[in-house]
């Protein structure tokens, strides 16, 4: 009986593997760019894969195993091309645990990356701000973060092949990268801060009294979204840096109602920004990580 359940598992992850690999062919086969550096972008945040330079747009529903976009403001595409010289691949809108998908396969975009060879990933965000010397439309550095989602993409029988079970988390958000964006910032002129993200299942924004909770256990900055990605990013060793944009007070801060549309809009707004900083940052992050063809 012991047997034979371990031989399951181990099959229902070598489907996993084999998955992984098939996605990864499938991009490898319809780009000659092979890149370095990994941009997850976030609500409002998408538009930034419109400045690649001679993209390939791979809608996500082409790619095999892939899920789709169900979220608003997500565009549901990779593009792969350059910025600022560099090889990139983005994915212009990403999947949350609260459109229904697992973590898994919240996770599987960011583990093709490692099959692809990237090495380093650069992941952004909208969230509530919690810390009050936020402001709405700050771009903040993501030192921790705290994992409220109830869910882990490592989860399931073992793979080595997918990298270790037990990994380190302590120091989730590789610190020459975070430094490296906030000199980049003050070059800039912007003074980003830098703070922890706690994340939650959503769809719901939280209440005024879940945001005092999560200001009591340390966290700055509220989001639904992330961690696990920066989990399976981790387990295969890919360095991260992550980043939020502030685009809205966190429940009860202020005294007004919280709204998506407000998200989005806010993310658009901080688009040249958020520009900017990445100009300033991929290079530095492309040439810590040659691209190199997958292991
Ligand atoms: N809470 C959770 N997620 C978010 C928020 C928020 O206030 N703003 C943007 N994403």
């Amino acid at each position: 009986m012991t047997v034979k359940a371990t031989l399951k598992s181990s099959e229902s992850k070598m489907d996993l593997f084999n998955q992984l690999e098939e996605a990864a062919q499938f991009i490898r086969s319809r780009t000659a760019v092979r890149p370095a550096v990994a941009l997850v972008l976030g609500s409002g945040l998408g538009g930034f894969a419109d400045e690649l330079i001679e993209p390939v747009k791979v809608p996500y529903e082409e790619i095999p195993h892939f899920a789709r976009s169900t979220a608003i403001g997500h565009e549901g595409r990779l593009v792969v091309g350059k910025f600022a010289g560099c090889p990139v691949v983005a994915m212009q809108g990403r999947f949350h645990l609260y459109e229904g998908y697992s973590a898994e396969q919240v996770a599987f975009p960011t583990r093709v990356f490692a099959r692809l060879g990237v090495r380093a990933a650069i992941l952004t965000n909208a969230a509530g701000g919690i810390n009050l010397e936020y402001g709405q439309s700050a771009l903040v550095v993501i030192r921790d973060h705290i994992n409220l989602q109830g869910q882990n993409p490592l989860t399931g029988p073992e793979d080595l092949r997918l990298g270790p079970r037990f990994i380190d988390m302590s120091e989730a958000y590789y610190k020459p990268y975070r430094q490296l964006a906030l000199d980049a910032g003050r070059r800039l002129g912007m003074e980003l801060k830098e703070g922890i993200y706690a994340g939650l299942l959503g769809p719901s924004y939280e209440t005024p009294a879940e945001i005092r909770f999560l200001r009591a256990i340390g966290a700055d900055l509220v989001g639904m979204s992330t961690i696990p990605e920066v989990i399976a990013a981790r387990q295969l060793g890919m360095k991260v840096l992550g980043i939020s944009c502030v685009t809205n007070m966190a429940a009860g801060v202020l005294d007004k109602p919280l709204n998506h549309e407000e998200v989005l809009e806010t993310g658009r707004r901080v688009a040249g920004q958020f520009k900017a900083l990445l100009r300033e940052v991929i290079p530095e992050i492309a040439a810590d990580n040659p691209a190199t063809d997958a292991r």
